[in-house]
Parts: C-alpha cells; sequence; structure tokens
C-alpha cells in the first residue's frame, strides 16, 4: 500500500490525500489512468505508457496537467518517498473539479492528478508457476476501450465474476464471437497451426504497452506471429493461451472455462516469450 500520495501539486500521507466530492473523477469517471511496472528503480516501458497517457488525455479533451519530464520527476518522488524499487506506479487524471453537470465544465478547470505507488513482486522465474486460469465472458464495455479510461465499471463486474468463479481473468468476446482482451489484459493464443495470434488494434481494445514490447522482442524469434481476429471457438481449441499487462506481465492461461488449455500445462511458446520478456525488463 503506497503511504505517500501526490495529490494536485503536493505530497501527502494517504491518510491525508483526498480529492473534491466534484471531481469529475469522482462523479462521472471522466479520467485516464496508467499503470507502470518498476522492477529494481527501473521504470518498464514508461516511454509507451506517457504516451499512451498523453493519447487517451488528448482523445478525450483533458489537458495535461505536467510536461511529460515533470511527471517523470514526481513519479521518481513519488517511488522514492514510498520506498519502492519493485512494484506499482498508478497515475490517474481527471477533467478537475467542477458543479456536476455532464458537459464539460463551461470554464476550463485544472486537470486532477494523483500519483501513488506500491510494492509488487518481481515475476517468478518458472513461467509454469505464474499460470492462471479464466472464464470467457460477453464484452460489455464502450466503443473507444483504445482509451484508458478510468470508467471501468464493465471491467470491474467482469473481474469480480473471474474471481467468485476462482479465476484470475475474464477473457471478452464480442457480438459476433471475436475475442477482445482480457478486463485488465492483452490476450494471445497459439493455433493448431503453432501461429501466435492477438487480436489488431482498433477502437475495441486497449494498445497494450506489454503488447507493443512482445511484438517487438517477437522478431529475434522463429516464431510465426500475426495480429488478426480470433473467435471464442479458436481460442478453446488453442494450443497455448497467454496474457500480458503491466501486471501480469506474461502469465500463461491453463484453463479456460474449467476446462484444460491443451494438457493443461503451460505451453512452450509462452515459455520462450515468458524468459525473453524477463531478461527484457531485466536490461531493456
Ligand atoms: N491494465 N487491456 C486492458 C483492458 C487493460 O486494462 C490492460 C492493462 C491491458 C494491458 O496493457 P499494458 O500492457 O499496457 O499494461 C490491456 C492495467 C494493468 C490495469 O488496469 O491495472
Amino acid at each position: 500500500m503506497s503511504t505517500v500520495a501526490y495529490v494536485n501539486g503536493s505530497y501527502r500521507p494517504l491518510r491525508a490525500a483526498a480529492v473534491n466530492i466534484e471531481d469529475r473523477g469522482y462523479q462521472f469517471g471522466d479520467g485516464i489512468y496508467e499503470v507502470i511496472y518498476v522492477l529494481h528503480g527501473r521504470l518498464v516501458d514508461s516511454d509507451l505508457h506517457l504516451a499512451r497517457l498523453a493519447r487517451s488525455l488528448q482523445e478525450v479533451e483533458i489537458s495535461q496537467p505536467l510536461t511529460p519530464a515533470a511527471l517523470m520527476i514526481v513519479i521518481e518522488q513519488v517511488l522514492r518517498r514510498n520506498r519502492v524499487t519493485t512494484g506499482l506506479v498508478y497515475i490517474q487524471v481527471t477533467r478537475g473539479v467542477a458543479r456536476r453537470d455532464h458537459t464539460f465544465p463551461s470554464s476550463p478547470t485544472r486537470p486532477s492528478i494523483v500519483i501513488t505507488a506500491r510494492h509488487r513482486p518481481a515475476p517468478p522465474r518458472d513461467v509454469a508457476s505464474w499460470a492462471g486460469t479464466a472464464i470467457c465472458l460477453p464484452d460489455e464495455r464502450w466503443g473507444r476501450c483504445d482509451i484508458k479510461s478510468t470508467n471501468l465499471l464493465p471491467n470491474v463486474l467482469a473481474r469480480q465474476k473471474a474471481r467468485l468463479s476462482g479465476a484470475y481473468e475474464a477473457i471478452l468476446y464480442d457480438a459476433q464471437d471475436n475475442v477482445t482482451e482480457g478486463a485488465a489484459s492483452t490476450v494471445w493464443m497459439v493455433d493448431a497451426e503453432g501461429i501466435l495470434t492477438t487480436r489488431h488494434l482498433d477502437r475495441h481494445i486497449l494498445p497494450g504497452c506489454t503488447r507493443a514490447t512482445l511484438i517487438k522482442e517477437l522478431q529475434d524469434q522463429q516464431i510465426r506471429f500475426k495480429e488478426a481476429p480470433f473467435t471464442l471457438a479458436a481460442l478453446r481449441a488453442a494450443r497455448e493461451i497467454f496474457l500480458t499487462s503491466a501486471t501480469s506481465f506474461i502469465k500463461p492461461i491453463t484453463r479456460l472455462d474449467g476446462a484444460p488449455v491443451a494438457d493443461g500445462k503451460s505451453g512452450p511458446v509462452t515459455k520462450v516469450l515468458f524468459d525473453q520478456y524477463q531478461r527484457y525488463i531485466e536490461v531493456p
């Protein structure tokens, strides 16, 4: 748990850190966020996360509260003040405080910014011990999932259903039965021909930073890969499934809706990529 939070220009003990009840993030989920992993004091893919933050803010017309350089200084301070060298940084920017009205405030508000940090261990060395399970659920989110909005109610409900059924993640599928992504992760599979597939980017999924890095890292591997839609039926027939995100790294999924994925063990492609990603985050 974070003990010091940065809130709108000052560092406060978490107990005393608060935002106004008329903050539009609180009232409407009118805000943007990022989660960045930090390993041994080094932020993983901070350039990608900060670029995505800037893009999400631009898409919803919230101005940037800090320049990228100033933001990095504050992030380093929050990490230092919380003595976090391995863990997570959470950044949230909202449209700010205004009397409740759905339309944007008529006079521009100052965006609110909150940054926290907390300890989280590094992923284990052994891929098999990192495996998890998933359930499949209809994707009930909005049409701009490429924006990393704090408005996460459908994701929250999906993850809660996963939790109640003993699974780690909810894998979402659209009205055409195409897999979109996890409630908080990117979905990958290895099909019957051995081709690694993840869904193409569009407005229905978040452009994952871990996804982008892994695609770059794949160039060193002899793994056939494509970015393309795939159905729930294809996912159920997959040889291997794994998830990626700043918090799950590369996470093998060995059971889907209670049934084993292939032989129910983490597969060889997942292991190669898991090992490669470990090396990448140790020395990017
Ligand atoms: N979630 N898709 C969704 C819907 C996500 O919420 C996330 C990340 C990802 C993976 O993105 P990245 O590789 O950049 O972390 C994909 C974060 C970790 C969260 O909400 O806590």
